[in-house]
């Protein structure tokens, strides 16, 4: 029997935790920390993550702003956006929620983004510092990960971690993250030969690949601690993990349900790196 990781237990404590910082900071230095979320189009998933980032901003006590676009907005239209709050001191954190509509270069718009106040860590400034092991602006889900392992006293140092999945997203920052942090680091994905051997060494498996249950019992070394990023709706619109629950929890030390791991962790850091970035601009 595997020990629960409870993400949603912990992003709670965090961002009752966080409330009170950001209370004491208004008190204190007069600063609130400001988020503004972007939303072009009428994406269902995307409408339901910024509302949910929209409830927990305004809960902890933060400036928060959400900008909701039509799906025809242009390119030009949505960086002149994303530099109008650039330019606005009130806002530490800016969130162009992806995907963007087809018609829009998604880099181009990520470029425009002012590095300092990329809450997403998705801007090449701080991919390229993350790779290079300097203080970076992190995406968020593998930040959480990182906070989960260090909660729940995950030793990484030495130990073989496997990745399964390389999106900007999740997948490449985790790695990244995960061999900063000393573990030996395998990335696999769709091409990757023999899936099954190399995530039976892993002492530590993230899975990001956005296929339901696809990591069964057969994928997993007793002992292991289980990482779930997946957020799939099977056909009755059920939400399932990449990860077989059920199959697998009795093998592993430690692992993430779905729902209530991952995902309400990536709204916690989110609101952690807008509040450290607000910090930063009376440091
Ligand atoms: N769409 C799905 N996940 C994310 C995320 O973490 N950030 C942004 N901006 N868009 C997303």
């Amino acid at each position: 029997m595997a020990r629960l990781i409870d993400g949603k237990g912990l992003a709670q404590k965090m961002q009752a935790e966080l409330a009170e910082k950001v209370a004491n900071l208004r008190e204190k230095e007069g600063v609130v920390p400001g988020l503004v979320v972007i939303l072009v189009g009428e994406n269902p998933a995307s409408q339901i993550y910024v509302r949910n980032k929209e409830r927990s901003a305004e809960k902890a006590g933060f400036f928060s702003e959400t900008v909701r676009l039509s799906e025809d907005t242009t390119q030009e239209e949505l960086l002149d956006t994303v530099e109008q709050y650039n330019q606005d001191s009130r806002f530490h954190g800016i969130l162009v929620q992806l995907p963007l509509p087809d018609h829009i270069d998604e880099e181009k718009v990520v470029l425009a983004i002012d590095p300092d106040k990329d809450v997403d860590g998705f801007h090449h400034v701080n991919t390229g510092r993350l790779w290079s092991g300097k203080p970076a602006m992190i995406p968020c889900t593998p930040a959480g990960i990182m906070k989960m392992f260090e909660v729940y006293g995950v030793e990484l140092e030495g130990k073989n971690a496997v990745v399964v999945g390389r999106s900007n997203i999740v997948g490449k920052p985790m790695a990244a993250l995960l061999l900063e942090a000393n573990a030996t680091v395998t990335s696999t994905h769709s091409r990757t030969k023999d899936l099954s051997n190399i995530t039976r060494t892993a002492d530590v498996l993230v899975v990001a690949i956005g296929r339901s249950k696809f990591i069964t019992a057969d994928y997993v070394k007793p002992g292991a601690v289980v990482i779930d990023v997946g957020m799939n709706r099977d056909d009755e619109g059920k939400l399932s993990g990449d990860v077989d629950f059920d199959a697998v929890e009795p093998l592993a030390d430690l692992i993430t349900p779905v729902p209530g791991g991952v995902g309400p962790m990536t709204i916690t850091m989110l609101l952690e790196q807008t509040y450290e970035a607000a910090l930063r601009t009376i440091r």
